[in-house]
This record gives C-alpha cells, structure tokens and sequence, in this order.
C-alpha cells in the first residue's frame, strides 16, 4: 500500500503504453493488425477464431464487430471499477460523509446520480460480454488486472482495483470543445477549463479528509478545501468519461456490419450522451458561484469562477451546457451540433485508450494489462465495416 498516491512521472505510463501502441503503424502497414491481435492476450482462448475462415456458423458475427464489442466491453469494465469506487464512498449509499456532502454542494441529487451511472455502466459491461457469449464469442474478462489499492478512506471497501482515482490528471477541454465552433476532426485549439493534474477525485484516507467533517459553502479549514477540491475534481472526472465515451461508440460505429450490433452500439451511445449531459451541468457548478474559488492545499489545483474575468464568454459562461453547433465533415457545409471528435484519428479506440492513459487512470498497472488493453483497441480500430464472414483480411 505505500507510495500509492506517490507522484510517478507521466513519462513512465507513456513508455508503458508506448511498447503497445509502437506495434500499430507497422502492423497495419503490414495488413496484419486484425490477424494478429484479435485473439488479445487477455482472452484464455478464442476457439471460434482458430484461423479457419470455413465458418458455416449464420449466428457468428463479423469478426470486426466482434472486436469493437470486445473492446467496448473492457471499457466497461473499467468504466464500472472506477464507478464503484465513486459509489462505494459518495453514492447514495456511500460510506464518506464528508465526500458526499461535498459533492451534495455540487448538487444534492450527486449521490443519486453516482449510484445510477454506476449500474448503467455495470449493465453495459455485463450485457455487452452476454451478448458476446450469445454469438459464440468469448466474454472480456479483466479481473487478473484488479491488483491496484483501494483508498484507506473510510467507505472503500479494501478490494483489488482496475484503476486508480487518487492521482488524476483531468483534461479538462471537453469544456471548452463543446462550447467551440471548431471541431478536433478539422481543427482547433480547446483551453483547459481547470488545470486539475496529479489530484485525488475520490478521499485518500481519513487523515487527510476527515470522513465526519462538515463542508460549508464555501469551504473554510485546508482539509475542508482538500475535500472540496476532490469532490470537484470527480465532478470533472465524470463528464470527462462520458465525452470520451460518446466519442468513441460514435466512432467505432461507424465500422459495424451487423445491424442488430448497430441497434447494441447506438443503444448504449445515447446513455452516454445523457450521462455526459448531467454532469456538464453539474462541474459548472464547481466552478461558478457560490462555489467557485476553492483551491487544494496541497497540490494547488484551483477551481475558479468561470464567470467572472478573464473567464466567461462563449468559451466558459457555465451555463452553456448544450452543444454549441460546429463545423462538420467539411468546412464549407454550415455548422452542425453534432457529438465531437467522432474521427478515428481522434476518438478511435486506440486514441481513446490513449487518452485514458495519459489521464493516469492506470498508474500503477502491469504491462500485460497495457498490452492486453492495446491488442483490444487496436483490433477494434482495424475493423472495417461491410466484411463479413468472420474474417477481417
Ligand atoms: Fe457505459
């Protein structure tokens, strides 16, 4: 359990990720990247997939689409580790009083809202590797990998986790990217709203944020601002995955064959953009009156009102929740309110995967579970739609 909120350079993740993703130009250069990969290490055995195109199976999906389920799936997976953890200590139910009331001053529905991402997120999981079985396919399965520490807060249960939420660096320009006319896809700069690195979003321990204190409006005491800060920062955390999420069933979508995968893929999408709806409000209020202001005593981290100068305006204003229409496709056709980045290029899912583990989400992971994570993305990427027959080369 020591050093498990020690600060470990970025550098390292990058290289461990790196190792993975190094593979992919010359895999696909080489026409090799689904033959290759599909089997992904953390399946015990793909026995439908044995290299034998002769496949008389009229249930058996395209293996593309098997592949961008597979991948779904272990983002589910690791969308519902974290989930727990946020709902174990500030849903409803949660054990933290403190960090609950924190996030009350967000919004008093907050724990509710927890406990019910929490189970859609667990649902998805759990039918997307159903689904997977039904087709004859092998379920995700990421348990080996559940070897991070738990928070010594009190409300954790002391369990093995996926992921890591006490050193987040939170990128914060899905603020700023839904408020913009410019698309990633095309171009465009995005602002961090909050520069919120190295930050817990969920208690260290007790003796950091004491579990019974009380958290004013604003906070007053160091401890009472670290918790404020944390709760704040999950509030970001939150909308920041449910961007990305939308983007990334958005993208891989768009390389489905199979119709009913389609109905599967666009089904889930939509609960994501709800989520992602919600908790855009609900970081504004983090970061506009009465709230705003607060920064952590110990990392720094500094929520300001985004109201106010030199914030505020079409970029911050924070009730501009909805997203401002931007360019699409191409920059002569009129602007469009549409789900953005949607290109593989920037929400594909080795691009997302990425972007996940630059947030550090996965400090202190194996490189197995680097390189079981990367032959997932990186055979969901590969996937074209319109190939059929189980066999994507
Ligand atoms: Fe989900």
């Amino acid at each position: 359990m020591k050093n498990r909120t020690a600060k470990i350079p970025a550098e390292d993740l990058a290289t461990l990720w790196g190792k993975v993703t190094r593979r992919r130009s010359f895999l696909t250069g080489a026409g090799l990247a689904g033959a290759a990969l599909s089997s992904g290490q953390l399946m015990a055995r793909d026995s439908k997939d044995d290299g034998d195109n002769n496949n008389n199976n009229h249930n058996k999906l395209p293996k593309g689409d098997v592949a961008i389920l597979k991948f779904l799936a272990a983002a589910e997976l690791v969308e519902s580790d974290f989930w727990r953890q946020y709902n174990e200590l500030g849903g409803v139910d949660g054990g933290n009083a403190a960090y609950k009331s924190a996030l009350e001053n967000l919004d008093e529905d907050l724990p509710q809202y927890i406990s019910d991402n929490t189970d859609d997120e667990m649902s998805h999981a759990a039918f997307l590797n159903a689904y997977l079985k039904s087709k004859g396919e092998d379920p995700v399965n990421l348990d080996a990998f559940r070897t991070l520490p738990s928070s010594r807060a009190t409300g954790a249960r002391q369990i093995g986790r996926l992921t890591n939420l006490m050193s987040l660096d939170v990128d914060t320009s899905w603020y700023t990217r839904y408020r913009s006319t410019q698309n990633p896809d095309i171009s465009g700069s995005f602002p961090q709203a909050v520069k919120i690195t190295n930050q817990p979003a969920i208690p260290v321990d007790d003796a950091d944020t004491p579990p019974n204190q009380s958290q004013p409006v604003p906070p007053v005491t160091p401890r009472q601002r670290r918790m404020q800060a944390i709760a704040n920062t999950a509030g970001f955390h939150f909308a920041l995955f449910d961007a990305a999420g939308s983007s990334v069933y958005t993208n891989l979508i768009q390389s489905v064959t199979d119709p009913e995968v389609l109905r599967v893929l666009l089904s889930i999408l939509g609960v994501g953009v709800n989520h992602f709806a919600v908790w855009h409000d609900k970081a504004g209020n983090a970061v506009s009156d009465p709230l705003a202001g607060v920064t952590d005593p110990i990392t720094g981290v500094t929520f300001p009102d985004l109201n106010a100068p030199p914030f505020g305006g079409e970029l911050f204003q924070t009730n501009l929740i909805f997203p401002e229409p931007c360019a699409f496709i191409n920059p002569d056709f009129p602007v469009c309110s549409v789900i953005r980045p949607s290109s593989k290029q920037n929400a594909g899912a080795v691009a997302t995967a990425t972007a996940i583990v630059n947030s550090r989400l996965f400090l202190g992971q194996s490189q197995a579970f680097f390189s079981a994570v990367g032959a997932l993305a990186m055979a969901a990427d590969a996937a074209v739609r319109g190939q059929s027959g189980g066999s994507q080369d």
